[in-house]
């Protein structure tokens, strides 16, 4: 007897490594450390502990680079889901800048087809990951009795940072970051993107 699982509503997370990750990541270090100074306060959103920039880096020429392959990743995204050819993708982004003992609460975007996370900096693993929760409320209502949780059972999942990587996720899905547990600041990128019909 042959038995087939097959997923109906699946939570997708989308990654990207971009090759050129030690020069990119060089460049955008040293631009988000000079956002820093110019506004040392920041934001105060989801961050514990750590330092964000206000949602402007798409308004911002010197981070055109990022900008230009979040919505590149993005469109490609929207394409392998049959996205309407008629749209035009649009984002915010705002740079986390996360020193040992900060942390993300958990959280979600609203109002935004895709968001993600890019790498600049990250001590791995020390640093802590993004974490997912189970969106299926139903999934909630009793635990299932496993010795190992697997990506049906579990409530909450883990995904590694790594210098140089995107991820993308729904705007929907909970996220939330781990503590930093290294010893040095873990830097990234996150952002919004929203597709909108063109005119
Ligand atoms: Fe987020």
């Amino acid at each position: 007897m042959q038995i087939i699982p097959q997923p109906l509503f699946p939570s997708l997370v989308w990654s990207t490594l971009f090759d050129d990750r030690a020069i990119f990541n060089a460049k955008l270090l040293d631009l988000a450390m000079r956002l820093r100074e110019s506004d040392p306060a920041g934001v105060d959103n989801t961050n514990v502990r750590g330092w964000q920039s206000p949602n402007n880096l798409q308004n911002l020429p010197e981070f055109d680079d990022i900008n230009l392959r979040i919505l590149q990743v993005c469109q490609r995204i929207g394409e392998s889901l049959h996205f309407r050819s008629d749209q035009t993708y649009q984002h915010q982004a705002w740079v986390n800048i996360s020193p040992p003992g900060a942390s993300n609460k958990i959280h979600f975007h609203a109002n935004c087809h895709f968001s993600g996370v890019y790498y600049v900096s990250a001590k791995e693993p020390e640093c802590g990951s993004i974490f997912f929760r189970d969106p299926r409320i139903a999934s909630r209502m009793m635990t299932y009795p496993v010795d190992k949780p697997t990506e049906f059972t579990a409530e909450e999942i883990l995904m590694r940072p790594e210098e140089g990587r995107m991820y993308v996720f729904p705007g929907w899905l909970e996220h939330g970051v781990e503590e930093n547990k290294s010893d040095r600041d873990r830097i990234s990128i996150s952002f919004n993107v929203l597709a909108t019909p063109i005119g």
